[in-house]
């Protein structure tokens, strides 16, 4: 009788084990799903970043160095408008817009001259865009003024995700 009673404990024992086990194997395949899951997100975020798969504009390092000082001056204008429309300055606003990304004989020129149709499609939809926000702030809508705004902004992320210098 004591022997069998030591038996099932023994076997007791062996259940209990085996289904800690169980339990033990369960937490780490979660715990590695998790893992595989990070994983490839950051697999992915990488394979973004590594194909860069946006049209080359092949400019020559002093055509580059131009167009990249116009672009900072561009994102300064922006700056600068969002600025004046949060003091309800809308005058000063629209000026900028106007003379600083406004479709001028300057920036028609530069965007013509990178002998690619759909980068001077863009470059001047945007500028002729930001006349049209001129425009539009001048009404002193503050609400119609930066959906005007984000109109002309996203001629900026549209041709960011196309060109690259
Ligand atoms: C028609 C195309 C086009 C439009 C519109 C455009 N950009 Fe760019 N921008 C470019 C290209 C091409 C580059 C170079 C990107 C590269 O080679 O990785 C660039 C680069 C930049 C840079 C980087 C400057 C530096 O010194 O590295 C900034 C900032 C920038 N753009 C701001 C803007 C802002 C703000 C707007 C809109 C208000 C805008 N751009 C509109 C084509 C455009």
């Amino acid at each position: 009788m004591e022997k069998i009673k030591s038996i099932i404990f023994i076997l007791l024992i062996i259940v209990g084990f085996f289904l800690a086990g169980c339990n033990s194997s369960e937490t780490e395949k979660h715990t590695q799903s998790v893992v595989t899951e990070n994983h490839s997100e950051m697999k992915m975020m990488h394979n973004h970043m590594v194909n860069d798969d946006r049209i080359s504009l092949h400019l020559s390092q002093k055509k580059a160095q131009h167009q990249l000082m116009n672009m900072r001056n561009h994102l300064k204008a922006v700056q600068s408008i969002i600025d004046y429309l949060a003091k309800n300055n809308f005058d000063s606003a629209s000026m900028v817009a106007s003379s600083k990304l406004g479709l001028t004989n300057e920036m028609k020129m530069m965007c013509s001259s990178f002998g690619n149709k759909e980068f001077e499609r863009l470059g001047l939809g945007f500028h002729k865009s930001a006349d049209r926000m001129s425009e539009i702030i001048k009404t002193k809508d503050k609400t119609k003024s930066f959906e005007a705004l984000s109109s002309t902004l996203n001629y900026c992320v549209t041709c960011h995700s196309t060109f690259k210098q």
